[in-house]
């Protein structure tokens, strides 16, 4: 299999650095470049972490661009007690030499998807404010997207709230417009964003080796094992990625999907259908708004934790 060429959109956030850390290392991910958003924080906050990632990494030059300051509609709701102030778990690391993008984040991706020789997976790992104003900006660029592999959503529970994960219920508006786009949509949501993770002993072991892409995720893994309390930590973000390169460690199913962009207690839930097909005819979701996506709902969760792991740590 050749390299699958992949843009990332983040809210750098400590698992976004698991995640970022993972596409820049591995030997089968072709990262065209990277676009932040507002989310777990600021978005000027989100870039500075985002830039240190790729340091850590050791990656090339690839483009960063500055997104969307805030949701479509609403304010910003950010997750320090998850991330820490600074999103990257309060590690203090030096600021990165590194300079973002000229270009906005909606600029960012319809050159990198015009540029490509290749098809291009965007992956969002945050909130779909960017995508959403992309899509809107260049639909002709859209059209050219092969899929949009995101973490996002639930078939089940919510985290942000008891119906909604976080990222959806950021910014329910862009999700809705994502999810009802056509563009094919793979949904890694909390069905199985919790399950891989990384305990004490390997964070420490990571920490402790001579690499320093691992140093710096061992180092991530302790801190936000010493914020939440607990061990081991999920690798969250990372997971999406995954998918996108080794299919064979996750298990998906097609569903009809809605957001739901009420003002209600479920602002921000992903719906998913799961009813058996004749009882779906009874009363068949509001097909208007309603999409036709891939759900994420089981994994080989050791399997996907010695990818990371072994990635990072080789
Ligand atoms: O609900 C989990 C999501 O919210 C992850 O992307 C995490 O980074 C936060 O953005
Ligand atoms: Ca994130």
């Amino acid at each position: 299999m050749g390299k699958t060429s992949i843009i990332l959109d983040v809210d750098t956030g400590v698992d976004d650095a698991f995640a970022v850390l993972f596409a820049a290392l591995h030997p089968d991910i072709n990262l065209l470049g990277i676009t932040c958003v507002d989310g777990n924080t600021n978005i000027d906050q989100v870039v500075a972490n985002t830039l240190k990632v790729l340091d850590a990494a050791g990656a090339p030059e690839i483009p960063v661009a500055r997104g969307a300051v805030k949701p479509l509609l609403g304010k910003s709701q950010y997750a320090e007690y998850v991330h820490g102030a600074d999103g990257m778990g309060d590690l203090g690391i030096a600021p990165s030499a590194r300079k973002v993008d000229s270009r906005s984040a909606v600029e960012l991706l319809r050159d990198l998807i015009e540029q490509s020789k290749d098809p291009v997976t965007i992956v969002p790992l945050a909130p779909l404010t960017n995508i959403a104003l992309f899509l809107r900006a260049f639909p002709e660029t859209a059209k050219k997207v092969h899929r949009i592999v995101l973490m996002g959503g639930s078939a089940s529970a919510g985290n942000a709230t008891a119906a909604a994960e976080f990222n959806i219920w950021h910014d329910p508006e862009a999700a809705a417009i994502v999810f009802q786009s056509g563009v094919p949509i793979t949904m890694y949501g909390l069905d199985v964003f919790m399950r891989p993770g990384i305990n004490r002993e390997q964070a420490t072991q990571m920490q402790n080796s001579s690499n320093p892409a691992a140093q710096f995720g061992g180092s991530l893994a302790l801190a936000f094992m010493e914020r939440l309390g607990v061990s081991p930590v999920t690798l969250g973000d990372y997971g999406a990625v995954a998918s996108v390169i080794r299919p064979d460690l996750f298990t998906t199913e097609m569903f009809d999907v809605v957001v739901d962009t009420s003002a209600g207690p479920a602002r921000g839930q992903t719906l998913v259908d799961r009813r058996d097909a004749f009882l779906k005819e009874l009363e068949p979701l509001d097909l208007e708004d309603s999409a036709k996506v891939r759900v994420t709902l089981d994994l080989d969760v050791n399997g996907v934790e010695q990818l990371w792991l072994t990635t990072i740590n080789p």
